[in-house]
């Protein structure tokens, strides 16, 4: 959550400093701020809302100079207003940008305020700011000052610095949250991710947790948390640049969403060959750690989570070992408990899910090996795991998850042939898979012409104000899936159920005013949906029915189907979620919402 960006260069940084907050706003969007130096003074700028209000404020009092700090926040403490919008500053010559939570700034900040130190914000960051003056004033250089600060901060924090007296260096910290630097020619910068800086360099420093930086425009010095010089390796971008831009596509959800055949093709990409999987994408102490293992357990987020918890109905039916799925941030919080050989699996997009992160923290000295399955390259859950498997799927910026989701599931299919091998999964059952897996670019291809009757059927759900999502068996997370989308996006209140426990409870809330949703297969479980399905009808619920087949289920009153084209079974909960995800996204343009950014929500959660 929030985003930072910060420059050093022999050029103007305003412009880098804005693009680059345009390009952190899918963190956090509530309030965005700039400050920069200039002939010896520190001017800044905030604007409550988007960067776009930053953008035209600059416009009116533009900000030149060569070193700057920007920031797009999404409030943790404090409301969204211009006082709590970074960067803060203690006096007029020090300003700081945050990423993160300083747990114990309640106390800092007494202290500070009987030490004489005026609060302007709410915010925990503030107490940052002062800290650093305060050292500053017993006569530490900038440096000095940011390691004694660094010692007295709980929780998690990602910083620019920059002081009036020191126009020749960016200072940046790292604790917990992301941070990467960006490797320019006579020029450097600071960024919560990547993508914020592709337009000014494809090279890249990740700091690690309590190192501290000094930027200046021709060198990059780093100091590990023991204070101690560290080397840090600098790599290249490994994504192109044009894929993080909006292109044709009104909303990036919907550009993410037809990216999807050329995804499915890059995450298969090397992976497997004549018939087989390449074990090797794992890394190459993947073979030792697979013949170990004798039971998975996966934790996740939100979307993630979801895949998780596909992945549970395939390990357990096609390996024949235990998997168990739990969110992280429960995970993280219990005394679990991790039999032998257990492989721990994460699944994160940003790879930097605080909760996520901290649960792999948590338990990895228990566990045989963690695995990471990641759309970022360096991400910290990457980096802190023993194997990994990238989903490559390119940066992804609408909030929503979409094509993350189907790429995590594609991922996690190559995790459960490995693991099957160990355990009786056949060459032929493996051959017969990888096939299914190959005909996923054409099916989503096909599946992407499903477009223009989903919009149709998305004008059915505009006025409504819940949705009840059903699915049996592996299509039930797919379910959740499509439920967490529709809220996620449309604001609309969705629930998913195994249809099963339709008559359990939420048969009650059935009307015609409760429109909803099936995933609806073509396997053994089919007829007890169909079943399920009447079940609502009798109630006046009005149905909206993604079948498998053309025989299955047709179109009637009160029934509205949309066919899926004929696939291999194995490939029903990877197939079904585009469908859903068009749902979602037609229904969220018909409400006006704001598609990419919804309210109250950021894309990399980064604080619990
Ligand atoms: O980056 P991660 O996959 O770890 O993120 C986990 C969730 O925050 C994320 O999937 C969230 O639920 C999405 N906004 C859903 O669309």
């Amino acid at each position: 959550m929030c985003g930072i960006v910060g420059a050093i260069a022999a050029r103007p940084v305003a412009g880098i400093l804005l693009e680059g907050l345009r390009r952190l706003e899918y963190r956090g969007y509530d309030s965005a701020g700039m400050a920069v130096l200039n002939q010896g003074q520190i001017g800044r700028l905030r604007r409550i809302g988007k960067v776009q209000a930053l953008a035209d404020a600059c416009a009116q009092q533009s900000l030149p100079g060569h070193l700057g700090i920007a920031h797009t926040r999404w409030a943790t403490h404090g409301k969204p207003s211009e006082q709590n919008a970074h960067p803060h500053m203690s006096g007029e010559r020090l300003a700081v940008v945050h990423n993160g939570i300083i747990e114990n700034f309640e106390p800092l900040k007494r202290e500070l305020e009987q030490q004489g130190y005026v609060f302007t914000s709410e915010t925990d960051t503030e107490v940052v700011a002062h800290l650093l003056d305060r050292e500053l004033k017993t006569g530490l250089d900038l440096l000095a000052a940011l390691r004694k600060t660094m010692e007295f901060l709980e929780g998690a924090f990602a910083l620019g610095v920059i002081h009036a007296d020191q126009p020749e260096q960016l200072l940046t910290a790292r604790k917990g949250s992301p941070l990467v630097i960006g490797v320019g020619i006579g020029e450097n910068f600071i960024a919560s991710d990547q993508l914020a800086l592709l337009p000014v360099t494809d090279r890249f420093m990740f700091l690690e947790d309590g190192d501290i930086a000094q930027l200046e425009a021709e060198r990059i010095q780093v100091w590990d948390a023991q204070g101690q010089v560290a080397e840090r390796a600098i790599s290249t971008f490994e994504h192109g640049q044009g894929s993080a831009e909006k292109g044709e596509f009104r909303h990036f959800m919907l550009k993410e969403i037809y990216e999807q055949p050329r995804v499915m093709q890059a995450v298969l990409e090397g992976r497997i060959a004549s018939g087989h999987l390449l074990e090797q994408a794992f890394g190459s102490d993947a073979g030792a750690v697979f013949d170990r293992v004798k039971q998975v357990q996966i934790v996740a987020c939100g979307t993630s989570y979801h895949a998780g918890l596909v992945a549970k109905y395939w390990i357990e039916e096609l390996v024949g070992i235990p998997c168990m799925v739990e969110v992280a941030s429960e995970f993280r919080y219990r005394p679990v408990v991790l039999p032998e050989d257990t492989l721990l699996l994460t699944l994160s997009q940003s790879g930097e899910t605080a909760d996520t992160l901290a649960a792999l923290r948590e338990v990895k000295a228990r566990v045989l090996a963690t695995l990471a399955i990641c759309n970022v390259p360096g991400s910290s859950l990457v980096r802190e795991s023993d194997l990994s498997l990238m989903t490559n799927a390119g940066p992804e910026i609408g909030v929503a998850s979409t094509k993350a989701f189907t790429s995590q599931l594609v991922a996690l299919m190559l995790t459960t042939i490995a693991l099957g091998r160990r355990h009786g999964l056949s060459a032929d059952k493996e051959t017969a898979l990888v096939a299914a897996l190959e005909q996923l670019p054409e099916l989503f291809q096909q599946l992407l012409a499903l477009d223009g009757p989903i919009e149709a059927m998305s004008a059915h759900f505009a006025e409504k104000r819940h949705a009840l999502f059903l699915g049996r068996n592996v299509l039930y997370p797919v379910a959740m899936e499509g439920a967490l989308k529709l809220k996620e996006i449309s604001y609309i209140h969705a629930e998913a159920y195994p249809a099963g426990e339709l008559k359990h409870g939420p048969l009650a809330l059935v009307d015609k005013e409760m429109p909803v949703i099936a995933v609806a297969p073509r396997n053994g479980m089919l007829d007890k949906l169909k079943a399920n399905l009447q079940e609502v009808r009798a109630r006046g619920g009005e149905l909206f029915v993604f079948a498998g087949c053309e025989e299955s289920i047709q179109s009637q009153e009160g029934v509205h189907v949309i066919h899926l084209p004929a696939l291999p079974p194995v490939l029903d909960p990877i197939a079904f979620t585009l469908p859903l995800q068009l749902l979602s996204y037609h229904v969220a343009v018909l409400k006006g919402t704001d598609v990419d950014q919804p309210r109250n929500l950021a894309k990399s959660v980064t604080v619990e």
